[in-house]
């Protein structure tokens, strides 16, 4: 598609949803978030050749929140180690991200990475190998983007901090059936703090452009094997947007992942990424806005898996 096709696409895009922007509830639970302004949207497109296109709030920062747990896992899975998946699961889980009911049931191995309880192992598995998940989550980010400014929201990560108690019970839980081998108090304190990394739809779309290009890094080093990245897109699909996996495959059918900052990530293999944010959350802690342009992009473009 031409550029100047891309540009009037996402101006139709946020022409056509600007009824839905503002509206969902920002999250509240985390208290510098709850003071974000609803009333904003963003959208990027990057495509594999690096060009990258964008229409509204697609240049101002938000917070990356759970969508860190995409690049911690694709981290983890780097040089074809696939040890993460003893750990972990890869099944929807049905529940609330930051549901705790299940890891007794299931001897505290949480149903896949993308709930707070599988993060927390791949940020343990990943503090194991890197020392530092939250420096290694952010030099991904910065090579892949080209923006070297982006950094972990200080404000965001105090905040959250204060408010930590179910995340950490959470990784305390974990660590009595042996699934935190770290400092438990470290690895949440990482898990936060890569949570609260700032980040615009600009750089998120180029970062994420390695789940387009089958593994590529924008440098053509691979990051993943095509088969490993083909997996990651799958677990995306099915447990990327939580609760609302099934909604989100049936109205948007491309593999993706949301934070409650309000950004969600999705993949078109072999075709583009599209990073879209909108702070006003629906009730499971989806961007409204975000999800009603992705609808709209895959209606529009006939992009989607399937
Ligand atoms: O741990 C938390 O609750 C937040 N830092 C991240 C949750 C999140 O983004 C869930 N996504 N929709």
């Amino acid at each position: 598609m031409a550029a100047v096709d891309m540009d009037q696409l996402l101006a139709q895009i946020v022409a056509e949803i600007e009824p839905q922007i503002g509206t969902g509830s920002v999250a509240d639970y985390i208290p510098a978030l709850a003071a974000v302004d609803p009333a904003q949207f963003g959208i990027a497109v990057a495509l594999p050749n690096g060009e990258c296109y964008g229409a509204g709030d697609w240049t101002k920062p938000f917070s990356l929140q759970s969508i860190s747990k995409l690049f911690t896992l694709a981290l983890a899975l780097s040089g074809d180690d696939e040890s993460i998946w003893w750990r972990v699961g890869r099944e929807p889980s049905g529940n609330a991200f930051n549901s705790l009911v299940q890891l007794e049931y299931e001897n505290g191995v949480p149903r896949n990475p993308f709930i707070n309880a599988g993060a927390l192992v791949v940020t343990d598995h990943l503090a194991g190998v890197f020392g530092d998940a939250t420096k290694a989550v952010l030099d991904f980010l910065r090579t892949e983007s080209g923006n070297a400014e982006i950094d972990c929201d200080e404000e965001v990560a105090a905040s959250e901090e204060a408010h930590g108690d179910r995340n950490l019970a959470m990784a305390h839980f974990l660590a009595s059936y042996g699934n935190i081998h770290g400092d438990v108090r470290s690895i949440a304190d990482q898990y936060v703090r890569q949570c609260a990394i700032a980040i615009n739809c600009r750089d998120l779309a180029l970062a994420g452009l390695f789940l387009a290009r089958h593994g590529l890094r924008r440098d053509d080093t691979r990051m993943l094997s095509p088969s490993n990245t083909k997996r990651i897109n799958a677990v995306l699909l099915t447990c990327g947007m939580y609760d609302a996996a099934g909604e989100f495959a049936y109205r948007v059918g491309l593999p993706g992942k949301s934070g409650v900052g309000g950004g969600i990530l999705a993949v078109v293999p072999g075709r583009c990424t599209i990073a879209v944010w909108g702070p006003g959350l629906d009730r499971r802690g989806n961007s409204v806005a975000g999800v009603a342009a992705l609808d709209r992009f895959t209606e529009l473009t006939g992009w989607s898996v399937f």
